[in-house]
C-alpha cells in the first residue's frame, strides 16, 4: 500500500515538473531549486532543451541540482553572473493557503532563499500532501546558524518555544553547502504568527537563514488525487 502510494507521489512530482517547465520561455534565466520534485522539473526542462528550447542561462541552489542539470543538458552558471532570474521553481515541504512555505529538508535552505530573492517570479511545485491549513504542523522549521556559539543560539531558540533537533547526516552533525548547522525547530500545535517568528528567529545573533519562506512564492502548482491545479497568491 505503501508503495503504491510512493508510486502516486512520484507521479504527481512528475506532473508539477513539467507543468512548471512547460512555463520556461526562449531567452529566459531560471533558477534551479532543490529536493526530488524540483529534480523532476529539471528533468523536464532538460527535455524542452533538447526540443529546442534555448534559454539564457540557470542558476542552482544546490550542488546536487547542479550536476543533475549539466547531466541532462543545462549549463549552468552562478548567482554572480546572472544576478536577477526570470523565474525560479522549487519544492516545498509545506504550503500553506496564503503560499508561505517551509523549505529546507534537503538542507539548502539558505542558497534558494537567495536564488529566490534574485528572481521575478517562483513557481512553488508539490504534490499535494504539502499543503497544510497551518504552518509547522507536519515538518519542523529549519533555521542555519553558524557553528560557532550555536549553544547560544540552541537556547534563544528554546526561549521562543522551539523544542530542537539538530541536523545529523547518519552519526555525524549535517553541514550545509555554506558549512553551517541546521537545527530543526518544532513549535507545538504549529505557528499561529508565521511573520512574528520569522523576525524573532533573524534577531537571535547567529541565526543565518531559516527555513520560512513567506513572501517569496506568487504561484503553486500542486498535483493530488484531484489532478494538477494552479494556485496564485
Ligand atoms: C530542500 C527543499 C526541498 O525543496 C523540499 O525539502 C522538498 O523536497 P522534496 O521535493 O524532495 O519533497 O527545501 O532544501
Amino acid at each position: 500500500m505503501a508503495m503504491r502510494h510512493d508510486i502516486q507521489r512520484d507521479t504527481w512530482k512528475q506532473q508539477v515538473g513539467s507543468a512548471a517547465a512547460t512555463r520556461v520561455e526562449n531567452g529566459m534565466i531560471v533558477g534551479l531549486g532543490t529536493g526530488s520534485t524540483a529534480h523532476q522539473f529539471i528533468y523536464a526542462l532538460g527535455r524542452r532543451i533538447q526540443d529546442g528550447l534555448r534559454i539564457a542561462g540557470a542558476v542552482a541552489s544546490s550542488q546536487d541540482s547542479k550536476d543533475l542539470a549539466i547531466s541532462v543538458g543545462i549549463s549552468v552558471s552562478d548567482l554572480d553572473t546572472y544576478t536577477e532570474l526570470d523565474l525560479y521553481v522549487d519544492g516545498a515541504d509545506e504550503v500553506d493557503p496564503q503560499l508561505r512555505l517551509i523549505k529546507g529538508a534537503g538542507g539548502a535552505l539558505l542558497r534558494e532563499k537567495i536564488v529566490a530573492s534574485a528572481t521575478r517570479h517562483f513557481i512553488v511545485i508539490a504534490d499535494s500532501s504539502k499543503q497544510v491549513a497551518r504552518l509547522g504542523t507536519g515538518f519542523p522549521v529549519p533555521v542555519e546558524v553558524v557553528p560557532f556559539g550555536a549553544a547560544l543560539v540552541r537556547k534563544r531558540l528554546e526561549a521562543l518555544g522551539a523544542a530542537i533537533q539538530i541536523r545529523m547526516l547518519g552519526d555525524t552533525v549535517f553541514v550545509t553547502e555554506n558549512s553551517n548547522i541546521i537545527f530543526d525547530c518544532t513549535f507545538a500545535g504549529g505557528i499561529a504568527h508565521p511573520e512574528e517568528l520569522d523576525a524573532h528567529l533573524h534577531n537571535i545573533v547567529g541565526v543565518v537563514e531559516t527555513g520560512l519562506f513567506l513572501n517569496f512564492a506568487q504561484e503553486a502548482i500542486i498535483a493530488g488525487p484531484d489532478g494538477v491545479k494552479t494556485l496564485s497568491r
